[in-house]
């Protein structure tokens, strides 16, 4: 690993993923999770100030970035949750079949190299009733902006940790074998082609 991965980038995506736009997305989505969750690429631990403490039992936070579980440390101490932090990736979640009753996804489909495996896991450990919660970027739905995602996104993932820019949110979670309850998107105040945001809630399919 370079200088840059281990010393540079987990400062970068820290600053990145606090901004206020996604802070607020975050307000929107988190404080819905309940019973024990989840949390698939948790980073420096931005979602955890957001957690509802009277509805959320513990959080199992994986990631597989040591300096991110390291920085995560630093939010733990002022969270209102009880945090189990996982060195881990989100393909092999070493987790228990319908363990979870909740999984929070936020900003990280973008990055995780096999989202079909990862959403594989997903279903696995959901209890029966259980839900995803995600708050992702991606595709955008305008032409000229996806012409930039597409144009952008090889020098954008090199220097973005592996983030894309194109991916198709809920067509992936579709595939994946999810219905999805409730969606919303937006785009975030900011750069378009990192800005667009979706948002919601869905469920395995039955
Ligand atoms: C843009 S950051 C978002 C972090 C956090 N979810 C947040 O909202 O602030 C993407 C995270 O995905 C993690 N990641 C990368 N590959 C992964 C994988 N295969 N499984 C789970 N997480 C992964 C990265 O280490 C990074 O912490």
């Amino acid at each position: 690993m370079g200088i840059y991965q281990k010393f540079v980038l987990p400062h970068l995506v820290h600053l990145a993923c606090g901004q206020r736009p996604m802070q607020r997305q975050r307000a929107k989505v988190v404080p819905q999770a309940e019973g024990l969750v989840l949390e698939v690429g948790m980073g420096s631990g931005h979602n955890l100030p957001f957690y509802d403490s009277t509805a959320v039992t513990a959080v199992l936070g994986i990631e597989p970035a040591a300096e991110m579980l390291d920085k995560a440390t630093a939010s733990t101490r002022s969270a209102a949750v009880t945090l189990h932090r996982l060195r881990a990736i989100g393909e092999q979640i070493p987790l228990a079949d319908r363990s979870v009753d909740t999984v929070v996804f936020t900003f990280t489909l973008c990055t995780i190299p096999d989202t079909g495996p990862a959403l594989a896991e997903v279903v696995r450990v959901l209890r029966p009733g259980g839900r995803m919660l995600f708050c992702e970027h991606g595709l955008a739905p305008d032409a000229n902006v996806r012409g930039w995602q597409r144009r952008l996104n090889p020098l954008w993932q090199r220097l973005a940790g592996g983030c894309n820019l194109d991916r198709d949110i809920p067509a992936m979670i579709g595939a994946a074998g999810f219905d999805m309850e409730r969606m919303e998107t937006m785009y975030l105040p900011g750069w378009k082609p990192a800005s667009f945001n979706y948002w919601g809630c869905a469920r395995p399919r039955s």
